[in-house]
C-alpha cells in the first residue's frame, strides 16, 4: 500500500514538472545584430531585443556573449551584460583569419519565473580590409629606455604603415593610437612609445592589412656562475619590470652531454659540479601564469670550467696491459718453440732405452739427451745397476 502511494506521488510530481516545463517560454533572441569598427582593433557589436508584454515585474534581462575561436579551440565566454552592445578586440589573436564570430543569447536573470533563455544568434564581423600576412618574426625588445620592434617583411617592395596602441578596448586607450615614425629610415624596425607590454599592432599596405597582438620581449637574462664547494651557484640579474613575475629556465651540457631542462622559481639556484667537465649554459626568463605573458629568447651559451682529460691511470692501464700481455704471449710462443723439447719432451723410444741398458750403459747420463729433469728421476729409478750376472734374466723380460 505504502509503495503504491509513493509511486503515485512520484508520478504526480513528474507530471507537474512536465506541465511547468511545457509552460516555460523561451525569451526571444536578440535581433538586428550589427557591428561597427571603433578603430582597427576594437569592434562594437550591437543588437535590439523585443520584450514580451507579460514579462513579470522585476525580471532582469541579460545577454550572454561568446566569441567563437578558430577551429578546434573552445569558444571564449565574454560575459553577461545588461547593455545591448559589446566592445571587443577582434582579429588580434590570429593573423591568418579575417573574421570573428560572436554568439549572443538572451537570458532572464532574476524573478523571471518561467521564462528561459533564448536560442543563440551569431554575428560574423569582417575586417575592413583583407587580412594578409605582411611580416614574419615580429618582435619588440627593450632597447635602453625605449622599445624597439623589428620584423622581416614578406614582400620587400611593399610600403608598410605601422600603427599601434595598447590592447585595451576603452576610449582612452583607443585615443592613444600612435604611428611608427622613421619606419623606413631604420629599415624593418621602429621605436615605439608605450607604457604597457601588451600592444596591438596594425600593419597596413596596398594589398591588405595585418592586425595582431605583440608582446614586448625580454632581453635574455644575464647569468653569473660561481663555484662553491661541489656546486655551481647560478644567479641571474632579474628583469627591471615586475620583480615577482619571473621564473628562469635553463639547460646545460656537462662534458658535452645535454642535461634535462630545469626551471628555477627564483634567480638563484645551485647545481652539483664536476670539476672535470666543461659546462655550457643557456637560459631564458618568462613570466609566471599570473602575470602578463612575456619571455626572452634563449641566451647565448655561457661556458664554465673545462673538460679535463680524466685521471690517466685507467687509460694507461687499458693500453699498456694488453701490450704487455701480448708481448708475454709472443715471447712465450717464441721460447716455447725454441725449447719445445723441454716442454714437450720427445718420448723416448722404449726400445732405445732397453738397447742402452742392454749395451751396459751404466752412467747416469740420460738416455735421451736433453731429457727433462723429472725424466732424469725416472731414468734414475729405472737405471738400476744391473749386476752383469743378471743380464740373462733381464733379457727374458
Ligand atoms: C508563466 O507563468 C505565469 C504564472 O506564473 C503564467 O501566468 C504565464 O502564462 C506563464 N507563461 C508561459 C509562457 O507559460
Ligand atoms: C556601441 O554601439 C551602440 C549602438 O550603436 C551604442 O549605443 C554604444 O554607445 C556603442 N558603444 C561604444 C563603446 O561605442
Ligand atoms: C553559431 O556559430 C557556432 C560556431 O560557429 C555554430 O556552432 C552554431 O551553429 C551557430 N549558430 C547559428 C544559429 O548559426
Ligand atoms: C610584392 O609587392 C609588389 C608591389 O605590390 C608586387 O608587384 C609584387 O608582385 C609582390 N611580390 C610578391 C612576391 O608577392
Ligand atoms: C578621445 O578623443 C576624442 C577626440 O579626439 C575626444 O573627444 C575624447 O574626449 C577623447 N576621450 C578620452 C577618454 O580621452
Ligand atoms: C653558493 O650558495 C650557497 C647557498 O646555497 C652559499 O652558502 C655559498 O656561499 C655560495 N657560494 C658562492 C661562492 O657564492
Ligand atoms: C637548451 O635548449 C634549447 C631549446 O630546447 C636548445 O636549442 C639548446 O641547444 C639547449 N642548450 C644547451 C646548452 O643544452
Amino acid at each position: 500500500m505504502i509503495y503504491t502511494w509513493e509511486i503515485f506521488a512520484f508520478l504526480s510530481c513528474t507530471a507537474m514538472i512536465k506541465v511547468l516545463h511545457c509552460n516555460a517560454d523561451h525569451l526571444l533572441p536578440p535581433t538586428h545584430l550589427s557591428y561597427k569598427w571603433l578603430d582597427a582593433f576594437t569592434v562594437n557589436v550591437s543588437w535590439s531585443w523585443k520584450s514580451p508584454p507579460n514579462l513579470p515585474e522585476g525580471c532582469e534581462i541579460k545577454y550572454v556573449t561568446e566569441k567563437q575561436q578558430s577551429r578546434g579551440v573552445q569558444s571564449r565566454h565574454l560575459g553577461r551584460t545588461p547593455s545591448r552592445f559589446i566592445t571587443d578586440n577582434c582579429l588580434t589573436e590570429e593573423m591568418s583569419s579575417d573574421s570573428c564570430t560572436y554568439t549572443i543569447s538572451t537570458t532572464g536573470h532574476k524573478l523571471c519565473q518561467n521564462w528561459t533563455h533564448s536560442t543563440p544568434v551569431n554575428i560574423t564581423v569582417y575586417s575592413k580590409k583583407p587580412q594578409v600576412k605582411l611580416v614574419e618574426d615580429f618582435r619588440c625588445l627593450p632597447d635602453s629606455d625605449r622599445i624597439h620592434c623589428s620584423w622581416i617583411p614578406v614582400n620587400q617592395s611593399l610600403v608598410l604603415k605601422l600603427t599601434y596602441r595598447m590592447c585595451g578596448i576603452g576610449e582612452e586607450v583607443r585615443n592613444g593610437t600612435k604611428h611608427c615614425q622613421n619606419l623606413h629610415s631604420r629599415g624593418n624596425g621602429c621605436f615605439i612609445d608605450t607604457d604597457g607590454s601588451d600592444i596591438c599592432i596594425l600593419l597596413d599596405s596596398e594589398i591588405g592589412q595585418s592586425t595582431f597582438r605583440a608582446f614586448i620581449g625580454e632581453p635574455s637574462p644575464k647569468l653569473e656562475i660561481k663555484k662553491a664547494k661541489h656546486c655551481l651557484n647560478l644567479t641571474w640579474t632579474p628583469p627591471e619590470m615586475g620583480r615577482n613575475c619571473w621564473i628562469y629556465q635553463f639547460n646545460y651540457t656537462k662534458c658535452g652531454k645535454p642535461q634535462p631542462q630545469q626551471t628555477a622559481q627564483t634567480n638563484f639556484v645551485s647545481i652539483p659540479y664536476d670539476e672535470n667537465c666543461l659546462y655550457q649554459f643557456q637560459s631564458r626568463v618568462l613570466t609566471t601564469k599570473d602575470c602578463l605573458p612575456r619571455q626572452s629568447d634563449w641566451s647565448d651559451v655561457v661556458n664554465f670550467g673545462a673538460d679535463v682529460p680524466p685521471d690517466g691511470t685507467p687509460t694507461v692501464i687499458a693500453i699498456v696491459i694488453p701490450i704487455i700481455l701480448s708481448a708475454c704471449v709472443l715471447l712465450s710462443c717464441y721460447f716455447f718453440r725454441k725449447h719445445r723439447k723441454i716442454f714437450c719432451p720427445t718420448i723416448p723410444d722404449p726400445s732405445a732405452i732397453f738397447k742402452g741398458i742392454m749395451n751396459g750403459n751404466k752412467d747416469h747420463k740420460p738416455i735421451v739427451p736433453g731429457l727433462y729433469a723429472p725424466v732424469d728421476e725416472l731414468v734414475h729409478t729405472c737405471n738400476v745397476d744391473i749386476p752383469p750376472e743378471n743380464k740373462e734374466n733381464l733379457q727374458e723380460f
